[in-house]
This record gives structure tokens, C-alpha cells and sequence, in this order.
């Protein structure tokens, strides 16, 4: 059987401060795409990693007294080891201080500057600071640019100009490649004006902590150039061959829209200069706001990913994170919408759910899992939802509709909640013993596939399930529930949050 290929990425998260809940919301979304491609049989490719170069990095280390590598060193870790903590089931999580990743910046750099895509000019214009790059005198107007002054530098510049035709082309020829579609607009409009070269270059005597150009060793490559590279030197371009035709182009390279036209105007220019293609979907998903503003490093208006996480456990934050913003569109976050769908989704429904069965089977068939029998209309109508759930689960996942895939999901739990409340199995236990049996192994078997789903959201919460169901088999076909298993005594998967604890 031939397997589809799924190679997923994040940004790589700048190391000028601690992640926040905006970066772990990125990498968990890659996670569980990635978890989900793996379930569906696919062959995975999941990088995520850190940027390490460049002003803000340099900034942030002198302030704390530090050369920048030593801060690098401190700050790398509390990225992976937080992916750690989340269950992020990276495959690689790239430096871009590493050799491995240096190698391949200035060979590309070599390589484009000898294909004639980049030049050395002097250059005179208005320099956001903050932003680190040359603005436009239109930009500059918009008063989005902080720190704005006028700089005159001979620099490098890559050819961007020379791919604007062919780049809109191609965004044209393929509608799902930049996605969600308004995002693919805003684009479009920004390619109507002409497209200016790229300053990839910095002055050392300016910026010292950057990759050296390999032919003027005066300049260090501008941050953007190197960090996107990180794409493909993490799977082998110009060093492992066999590898790099394994997984390039990337199926799947989220972002957030900060960073939309880094991604889709300098990276797929760079792709065309060195005859590569592009990826398939580059995904700019929105903001996490804090009230009106996002949620961001510099204003320090930051969620702490390790503070819920201590409080309400992983799942819970990975769960909230994942239902509540609708891929695409900007979601607030609040304490009070993470306890009110923490309460009614995983206390209420979900775990609602395990502890009824389980109770009920503990009190009427001494914890031994009952048999199925000869399903009525109603139970029919239980397991038909149940058996197209993983087609349709598949479907919304493959749209990028992740939390709509989880609304599906939580559907059929609240379904079954009230197929319980109709079918009363405590009642029909007093009077017809094997009915109350079907219909408790009707609610099991559908909370069985719910949770199977449901494990590329919570992989712990929705494994410890399926343990205490004793299913080993984890297939989406109705009737993996085996009759006959004893389930173990366990306390509450999701104990209510009281408001008044909080
Ligand atoms: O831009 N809401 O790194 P960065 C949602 N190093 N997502 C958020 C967020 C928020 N409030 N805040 C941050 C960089 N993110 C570059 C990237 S890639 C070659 C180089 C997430 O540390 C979101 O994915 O500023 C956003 O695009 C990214 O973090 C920016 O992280
Ligand atoms: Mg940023």
C-alpha cells in the first residue's frame, strides 16, 4: 500500500522570550493534524523549531548580559521542553543556530547570488527598526511601523521583482494554496503594486549575530532569509538527497496571518529562484486576543501556557485551544470561556458520559461489559452517526476545519447523552435486563469511536478512556466494544471546575 505523505510545519518561534499561549496555540493545531494524518495511516513529517538570529534576538541578549548564543542556548529549551509538556509530538525541532542549518543558508545564498538573483546596491530609504527591514513611504504612512528612520547602506538584494507575474499566476492556478481564501485575497491585492527586491543583507558594523554571506564576509544574512530556509534544510535540502525528496514540498505550513507575507511573498519567491516547488497549503489561522489586542511577546499582555496546564491539565488547554477558534478567524481568550466550555464539553458531556455507562454497568452487570443483542431503531440510529463519524471527522480535518471536526464529535456525545436520558437503561434494568444491556452497550460503543477521534485533541484524556473500555483495537468500525471485559474502578477524567476555586 502506497502512503500518502504528510509533512507539517510551524513557524519557527523567535527566542527573544518565553512561549505564550499564541505560540503553543500553533503548534498544537500542527500536532493534532499531525496526530490525525498519523491515525488516518499517513507518513508524518512534523517540524517546528526556534529562530536565533537577528535584532530582536541580539536585543533581548544584551539586555539580560549574555553573548547571544548562550542566551539561544537557554532559551531553546524552554521552547522543546514546553512542547514536551504539551504532548507535541514533533519529529524534529530545528536551531537555526546549527550547523546543519547554516551549511544550507549560505550555499543557497551562494547559489542564487551565482543564478544572478541577487545583486549589491546602495539603497536609501525610511528603516522600521522594530520591524528590522526597509519600509515604503506608503508604509511608513500607515503609522503601523514603530521606530522609523532614514538609513543609507549598501546592501544584497535578492531579486523578488523578477517572480511577481509568475507568482500571481500560480496563486491564481491553485486556489487552495493560500488559505483561509481571504487571506489568499489580501495577497493578491498586495501583488497588484509592484513587488520591490528584497534587502537580504545587514552590515556587520550594524548587526553582527546573523549567518555570514559567503562571498562578503562584511554582512550577515538579513533573519527572514535564513529563517525560512528552515523549511527544507530540516529535511535534507542540498545534504540528505533521498530525505528531502521524501517530504518536500511540505503538505501543510501554518502560521499565524503576522506572517503572511513573509511566508506567501519572500518564501515562495526563494522556492522559484532555487527551482523548488511550493508547498501545497501555506495556512494563516488568526490572533489569540487579549480584549482588543493581540496577544503578543513585546506588549506583555501574555497567557501562560504552563500556569492553565498546572491548574486544568494539557488536554483541557489543548482541547479549549482547538475548539474555540475557528481556524482562520482572530478568538479571544478568557478564563471564564475556557471554565464554561471545559465545563459543558469535558465535564458535562464527555466525561458526563464515561461515568454513566461505567456506573451503570458497575450497578447492573457488575462492571462486566454487556452484550450487544438485537439492536432497535434507536440504537441503529446511534450506530449509523457512530460508523460515518470518522469519514466525516476525516473530511473536516482535510478542510482545515478542525474545530468544526471536533464539533462533530462532541455532537454525537451529546446525542448519546440524550439516547441515555430516553432509553433509561436503570430503568429498563427492573424489567427487562438484556435490553438495559444493549443500550448501554449502544452508548459505550459510540463514546468507544468518539474517543478514538478524539485522541488527536487529547491524547492522554482520550487514551486513559479507551484503557479503562479495555479496547486494544482502536478502528472506527462499529462493534470494537468487546462484551465480557470488566471495566476498572477510576476517579472523574474531568472534575468540574468550580467558579468559586478559581
Ligand atoms: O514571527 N495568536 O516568530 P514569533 C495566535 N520568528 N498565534 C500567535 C500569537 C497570537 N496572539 N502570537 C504568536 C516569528 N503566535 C518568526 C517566524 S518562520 C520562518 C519565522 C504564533 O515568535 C503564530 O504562529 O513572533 C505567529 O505567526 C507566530 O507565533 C510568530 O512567532
Ligand atoms: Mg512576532
Amino acid at each position: 500500500m502506497i502512503k500518502n505523505k504528510f509533512y507539517v510545519t510551524t513557524p519557527i518561534y523567535y527566542v527573544n522570550d518565553t512561549p505564550h499561549i499564541g505560540h503553543a496555540y500553533t503548534t498544537i493545531l500542527a500536532d493534532v493534524l499531525a496526530r490525525f494524518h498519523r491515525a488516518l495511516g499517513d507518513d508524518v513529517f512534523f517540524l517546528t523549531g526556534v529562530d536565533e538570529h537577528g535584532q530582536k534576538v541580539q536585543q533581548a541578549a544584551e539586555k539580560r548580559g549574555l553573548a547571544p548564543q548562550q542566551h539561544c542556548d537557554d532559551l531553546a529549551p524552554r521552547f522543546s521542553s514546553l512542547w514536551k509538556e504539551l504532548g507535541i509530538s514533533n519529529d524534529d525541532f530545528i536551531r537555526t543556530t546549527e550547523e546543519r542549518h547554516i551549511r544550507v543558508v549560505q550555499s543557497i545564498l551562494q547559489k542564487v547570488f551565482d543564478n544572478g538573483d541577487i545583486y549589491q546596491k546602495e539603497y536609501e530609504g525610511l528603516y522600521s527598526v522594530a520591524e528590522e527591514r526597509f519600509i515604503t513611504e506608503k508604509e511608513a504612512e500607515s503609522g503601523q511601523f514603530r521606530e522609523v528612520k532614514v538609513l543609507k547602506e549598501k546592501n544584497y538584494f535578492f531579486r523578488m521583482s523578477r517572480y511577481q507575474e509568475r507568482l500571481i499566476r500560480y496563486i491564481e492556478e491553485n486556489p487552495g494554496f493560500i488559505r483561509p481564501e481571504h487571506r489568499k485575497n489580501e495577497m493578491l491585492g498586495f501583488l497588484r503594486q509592484p513587488l520591490t527586491d528584497l534587502c537580504i543583507s545587514r552590515p556587520k558594523s550594524r548587526l553582527a549575530w546573523g549567518i555570514e554571506i559567503p562571498f562578503d564576509r562584511d554582512f550577515v544574512t538579513y533573519v527572514w532569509f535564513d529563517a525560512l530556509i528552515n523549511y527544507i534544510s530540516a529535511v535534507g535540502y542540498l545534504s540528505d538527497e533521498e530525505k528531502f525528496k521524501r517530504w518536500w514540498p511540505a503538505s501543510a505550513q501554518l502560521i499565524g496571518k503576522d506572517i503572511l507575507t513573509t511566508h506567501s511573498i519572500y518564501w515562495t519567491t526563494m522556492l522559484f529562484s532555487l527551482e523548488l516547488p511550493l508547498p501545497e497549503v501555506i495556512f494563516a489561522h488568526g490572533w489569540w486576543l487579549m480584549g482588543e489586542s493581540k496577544m503578543s511577546k513585546s506588549l506583555g499582555n501574555v497567557i501562560k501556557p504552563l500556569d492553565l496546564i498546572e491548574q486544568h491539565g494539557v488536554d483541557a488547554v489543548r482541547y479549549y485551544l482547538m475548539s474555540e477558534m475557528n481556524l482562520g478567524s482572530d478568538a479571544n481568550f478568557t478564563l471564564e470561556n475556557f471554565i464554561k466550555r471545559y465545563n459543558s464539553d469535558l465535564a458535562n458531556d464527555f466525561g458526563n458520559l464515561l461515568n454513566r455507562v461505567s456506573g451503570l454497568i458497575g450497578k447492573y452487570f457488575e462492571g462486566v461489559i454487556p452484550g450487544q443483542g438485537d439492536l432497535s431503531e434507536a440504537d441503529r440510529e446511534i450506530a449509523a452517526q457512530a460508523s460515518t463519524l470518522g469519514s466525516r471527522v476525516e473530511e473536516l480535518v482535510r478542510q482545515y476545519k478542525v474545530d468544526a471536526a471536533i464539533d462533530q464529535i462532541m455532537e454525537l456525545i451529546r446525542v448519546v447523552n440524550k439516547y441515555m436520558e430516553v432509553q433509561a437503561p436503570w430503568k429498563l434494568a427492573k424489567t427487562d435486563l438484556p435490553a438495559a444491556g444493549r443500550v448501554l452497550y449502544v452508548a459505550t460503543e459510540a463514546l468507544r469511536i468518539a474517543a478514538v477521534l478524539l485522541r488527536a485533541v487529547m491524547p492522554d484524556k482520550a487514551g486513559r478512556v479507551l484503557e479503562i473500555l479495555g479496547v486494544q483495537a482502536s478502528g472506527l468500525v462499529w462493534g470494537g466494544l468487546e462484551s465480557g471485559v470488566k471495566l476498572p474502578i477510576f476517579p472523574p477524567l474531568f472534575p468540574r471546575i468550580e467558579l468559586e476555586k478559581v
